[in-house]
């Protein structure tokens, strides 16, 4: 054999046992086979310049190693392409008979069940529904409300400001101006919604909770509507027999005002965990809206009248769930809030 094409196939077979890589592959198809300044195709080149006596035999050696060459990088390729194959096999294994992994739906907090249902009630009654800021003037959260200059409820130690003249709301009974501002009376809102106070968290208070706030505006408007809307409300929610109890109270923003409770419904009356043995369950405050109230909204009170009302919601949620600690609301553990689902 020729001493050049001798030396090129041991060379070539020395740089084939190092390639590692389909990459070393490519580069020594290229160092031997490539065609412009492959090793092999400048032999191939050669030919023709022969002497005619070892011509032929010069061109068919050349052509052997070509074609050895050739199937030795094939084979060696195939080897690549079948490791390759084993290992995307390996990394996509699925077990198809394990078990799936297990998605727990979502569902509703307790709260907004349950205030998903009082705006049901209060709807079917011809309520509107409505919604307003968390934090306000002091025009909304007090003077309108007719609570005077230097009322405990401004102090700051039992509201949360967050500037000179802006607070957390305290109350819903904001609401109540936002309502009349927006839509003219006649009219019949309920406004639910958070609100803030600076209590100190214990089983029976949160600095956030939630409330339930009413307002009914239209002519002649007696106390006679805010007792028959409330007693409605009390039994739509918890039975057609409960009934309410009104005892008068105090509030700012409403003459005469009143709290509101209503005959145990786990009990009837008889004294049991949920209305701590009195037979009654506190609903809420209300009253006839004051007319410095309407005033301050340009409602003339000669011509219109009012009532409002106040609920708690998580009260109300914490009684009927039997809670011994309304921060269980708030806590969003979820194995708490699991039981509702
Ligand atoms: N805003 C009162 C409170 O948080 C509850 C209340 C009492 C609301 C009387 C009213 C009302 O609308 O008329 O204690």
């Amino acid at each position: 054999m020729d001493e050049t094409l001798q030396h090129i196939k041991e060379q070539f077979l020395t740089d084939l046992a190092a390639v590692n890589t389909p990459e070393a592959l490519t580069a020594l198809r290229d160092k031997y086979l490539g065609r412009k300044a492959g090793l092999l195709a400048n032999e191939k080149k050669r030919v023709g310049g022969l002497a005619p006596e070892v011509r032929a035999a010069f061109g068919s050696q050349v052509n052997d190693i070509s074609a050895e060459v050739e199937a030795r990088l094939a084979e060696l390729n195939d080897r690549f392409a079948a490791a390759q194959e084993a290992a995307a096999l390996e990394r996509e294994k699925l077990d198809i008979s394990l078990p799936g992994t297990q998605f727990g739906r979502g569902h509703l907090h307790p709260i907004t069940l349950l205030r998903n249902r009082i705006e049901d009630v209060f709807v079917s009654m011809g309520y509107t529904v409505v919604d307003g800021p968390e934090i306000e003037t002091s025009f909304y959260n007090f003077d309108a409300l007719n609570i005077p200059p230097g009322h405990p409820a401004r102090d700051s130690a039992d509201t949360f400001y967050v500037g000179e003249d802006l607070a957390l709301r305290s109350q819903t009974s904001t609401m109540q101006i936002h309502a009349m501002q927006r839509l003219s009376p006649p009219l019949r809102v309920i406004a639910p919604g958070r609100v803030f106070r600076r209590d100190t968290p214990d089983p029976t208070h949160n600095p956030m909770f939630f409330q339930l706030e009413g307002l009914t505006i239209d002519r002649n408007i007696t106390l006679a509507d805010l007792k028959g809307t409330l007693q409605k409300f009390v039994q739509l929610m918890y039975g057609a027999n409960i009934v309410t109890r009104f005892r008068p109270s105090y509030f700012p923003f409403t003459e005469p005002s009143a709290e509101v409770d209503f005959r145990c419904y786990m009990c009837a009356g008889i004294g049991c965990r949920v209305c701590k043995g009195s037979g009654w369950v506190e609903l809420g405050g209300s009253g006839m809206v004051h007319p410095r109230v309407l005033e301050a909204v340009n409602i003339d009170p000669e011509e219109f009248q009012g009532f409002a009302f106040g609920l708690g919601i998580d009260r109300m949620a914490a009684r009927m769930y039997d809670l011994d600690d309304i921060r269980l609301l708030y806590e969003n553990d979820v194995r708490f809030l699991e039981q509702f689902a």
